[in-house]
Parts: structure tokens; sequence; C-alpha cells
């Protein structure tokens, strides 16, 4: 076990931002890791960083922060029509869609590309192209860091939601996530819902379906609107999509004709946060180092060299505005640090 003082988070985190961690450790596997974090010699205090693709760094981080890589997949368990598999927490997320995807599984493949790591996926219930990870998980274990023991929770536990779920409440900063159990399908229902994909599989010439023609779509969509982080810091989505009355939905439709709306249920409906913020002027806004993604409002931008209070200073003045000039209140997607 290799223990670093000081050491620059800036390889480590997508938005690229130069923080220092107190104390840093990279572990590999996870065999040691209830000798790791039951360690008194160590901090107390543990920062889990898998991808780092879902945080903003904004001071120097304290205690001890845990690179997570420990991989392995096991199938446990299988029958004519599903497949379950255990999947260590550090596994990359597209590694285990494509995995899946070369074993004929279906049910991750509307997820390919997003970055980080599967430890990560039921912290937010990951989504997109109209799936959400929820869908496929069967259960979630973790290392508790109070009770000192690991626990599984199956999937109702979990809470989730919307880009949501226990271990952004009750459990935030509380647990190690060391794997995930997943159920995948080995007789696919392909999901085409979210309009983009069957318009980039005509492109495609794409005649019969299939996993890995949906996945491909996928990645070409996401490759044309969203930045690639090797070349410009960020960590996808900033704010989530917000949910509003339909009451005040209605009302702001008057207002604004344009404005999009997908349903939510009965009483609510989803609105665009990309859509308010353009809306608002600043989509393609920089300054300085830092901004808002050309091609996407909804994705803030470190050009090099911009600091996370930076970032989020300017998150928070996006945030006004919206409020200013719909009423609406975004909710930031990325966890700060
Ligand atoms: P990190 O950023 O390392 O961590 C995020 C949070 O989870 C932190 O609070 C961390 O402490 C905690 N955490 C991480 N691992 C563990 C663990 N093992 N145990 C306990 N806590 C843990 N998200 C979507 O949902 N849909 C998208 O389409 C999408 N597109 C994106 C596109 C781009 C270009 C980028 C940069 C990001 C995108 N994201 C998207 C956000 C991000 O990829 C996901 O949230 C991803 O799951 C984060 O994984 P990570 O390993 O990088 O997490
Ligand atoms: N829009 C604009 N201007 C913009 C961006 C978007 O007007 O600059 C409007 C358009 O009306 C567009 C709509 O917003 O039709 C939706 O845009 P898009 O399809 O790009 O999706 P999104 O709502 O911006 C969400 C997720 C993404 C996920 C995609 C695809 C959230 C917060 N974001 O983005 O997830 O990949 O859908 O499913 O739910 C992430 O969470 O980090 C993330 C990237």
């Amino acid at each position: 076990m290799q223990i670093r003082q000081n050491v620059s988070l800036k390889p480590y985190n997508t938005f690229g931002i130069d923080i220092p961690a107190e104390s840093f450790i990279e572990i590999n596997d996870h065999d040691a890791l209830a000798d790791i974090l039951t360690d008194k010699s160590l901090p107390a205090k543990k920062n889990i960083l898998g991808g780092g693709s879902n945080v903003l760094l904004t001071q120097p981080v304290k205690g001890l922060t845990i690179l997570n890589k420990g991989k392995g997949i096991i199938k446990v368990n299988e029958d004519d029509e599903k497949v379950w598999i255990d999947v260590n927490s550090g596994e990359v997320w597209h590694d285990l869609v494509l995995y899946s995807i070369n074993n004929g599984w279906a049910g991750i493949e509307n997820l390919s590309l997003i970055p980080g790591t599967v430890g990560a996926s039921p912290m937010q219930n990951i989504g997109a192209y109209g799936v959400e990870a929820k869908e496929t998980i069967e259960s979630v274990t973790f290392w508790h860091l109070d009770d000192k023991a690991y626990i599984t929770l199956n999937n109702n536990d979990c809470r989730f939601g919307y880009r949501d779920s226990i271990f952004k409440h009750e459990l935030k900063n509380k647990v190690f996530i060391t794997s995930v159990r997943y159920r995948l399908n080995k007789i696919p229902t392909f999901n085409i819902s979210y309009g983009a994909i069957e318009q980039e599989l005509e492109k495609m010439n794409v005649t019969e379906l299939s996993i890995k023609a949906i996945s491909d779509a996928v990645i070409s969509i996401r490759t044309s609107k969203l930045p690639d982080p090797k070349q410009i810091g960020n960590a996808g989505s900033f704010f989530k999509n917000p949910s509003i009355a339909i009451t005040q939905y209605i009302q702001l439709k008057e207002q604004y004709p344009d404005m999009p709306s997908y349903p939510v249920n009965e009483s609510q409906v989803k609105i665009p946060a990309g859509w308010l913020i353009e809306q608002c002027g600043w989509k393609g806004f920089r300054d300085g180092n830092i901004g808002v993604h050309q091609k996407q409002a909804l994705v803030l931008v470190n050009y090099g060299g911009g600091s996370g209070s930076d970032i989020w200073a300017l998150s928070e003045k996006v945030l006004n505005s919206v409020h200013e000039k719909y009423g609406i209140d975004l909710e930031r997607e990325v966890q700060v640090w």
C-alpha cells in the first residue's frame, strides 16, 4: 500500500482541475480494502474517486483520497433469458458495456460511452438515451465506513430516481461501493424511443436492429454533441433537467411558446435545462479559461487552467439567471468537493 501526500488530482478529474489531495492511494484490488478503511493511522476522512467524471474540485481535498481501480467481472447465475454478473466497482463503465455487447447480453447498450466507473453507476443512477442503470441493477454491495461492515442493498432499497439514489442522501460519503450486480438480457428488448437514435440508425443504414448497432448509434450521437474531456475539461451535464408543476408550465408556455417539455407524471413535466440556459444567453459564453460549451449549454467547460471555484461561480450565475427569467431552480448534477 503506497500512500502519497499532497498529490495533484489533475489527472484524475475530467474537468482537469489542478487541486491537491492531502493523502492519496490508488487501489487495484479490493482484497486489502477493509484493512485500509479501518487503519487508524490513516486520515479518518475518506474520499472515493472513480473516473472523476462527475466531480468539481473547488478546494484542496482533506483526508485520504482513494482512487478505485479494483476490477473483475464474474457471472453468478443465468437462465434461458437472463444472466447475472457481479462487477467490481473499479471497472471502467464503457468496458463493461462492450463486454456485455460482445457476450450478446442486452440492457446497457444505450448507456454506451458514459465516462467513469461501475462503482459510480448506482450513485446517480446513470442514464442516457431512454435507459437508466436502475433497470439492470439487481443489488449494490458496499463497505459502510461507519459501521465497518459489508452491506448489500437490493434495487428497491437503493431508492433510485432520476440522477438520484440513497447514495446521494443518507449514505452520502458513508460508503465505498465495491461491486454491483447487474441482470442482463439474453433476449434483447431494443430501446430506440429516444428520437435521435432512430435517425442515427437510419443514417448508418442499419436495416437489422442489434445491441451493437444501438451502441454504435449512441456513440456517434454522443461524440457529435458532448465535448471529449481529453480535449476540453468537463463533467457532462452540470445541472439536472428540472421537473416543474404542469400549472407552472402552462403559465410559462403562454409567455414562452417554444419552451420544450417532456411528461414526467400527471402533475409534473421536465424542461431541458440546456434550453433554459441557452435562452438566458449562456451558450458559448467564455470567461478566460472557463465557459459554457458551444454545442451544449448544459455542459460547463474548462479550456485549461480554470479553477473549480471559478466554475462554481459561473454555475451560480447560470442558476441565478435561469431563476430570474423563468422562476425555475436548477440543481447541480456534479458532486462538489
Ligand atoms: P466520480 O466522478 O469519480 O465520482 C462521482 C461521485 O461518486 C463522487 O461523489 C464519488 O465519491 C462517488 N463514487 C465514485 N465511486 C464510488 C464508489 N465506488 N463508492 C462510493 N462512492 C463512489 N452521466 C450520466 O448519467 N449520463 C450521461 O450521459 C453522462 N454523460 C457524461 C458525458 C461526459 C463527457 C462526462 C464527462 C460525464 C458524463 N456523465 C454522465 C457523468 C459521469 O460520467 C457519471 O456520473 C459517472 O457515473 C461518474 O463516474 P466516475 O467513476 O467518474 O465518478
Ligand atoms: N437544448 C437546447 N440547447 C442546448 C442543449 C439542449 O435547447 O444547448 C434542448 C433541446 O431542446 C434538446 C433538449 O434540450 O432537444 C435535450 O438535449 P439533449 O438531448 O442533448 O439532452 P440533455 O437533456 O441536454 C440529457 C442528460 C445527458 C444524456 C442525454 C441523452 C441530464 C442532466 N442530462 O441531456 O446526461 O446523455 O440527455 O439521454 O439528464 C449527464 O448526465 O452528464 C449527461 C450528459
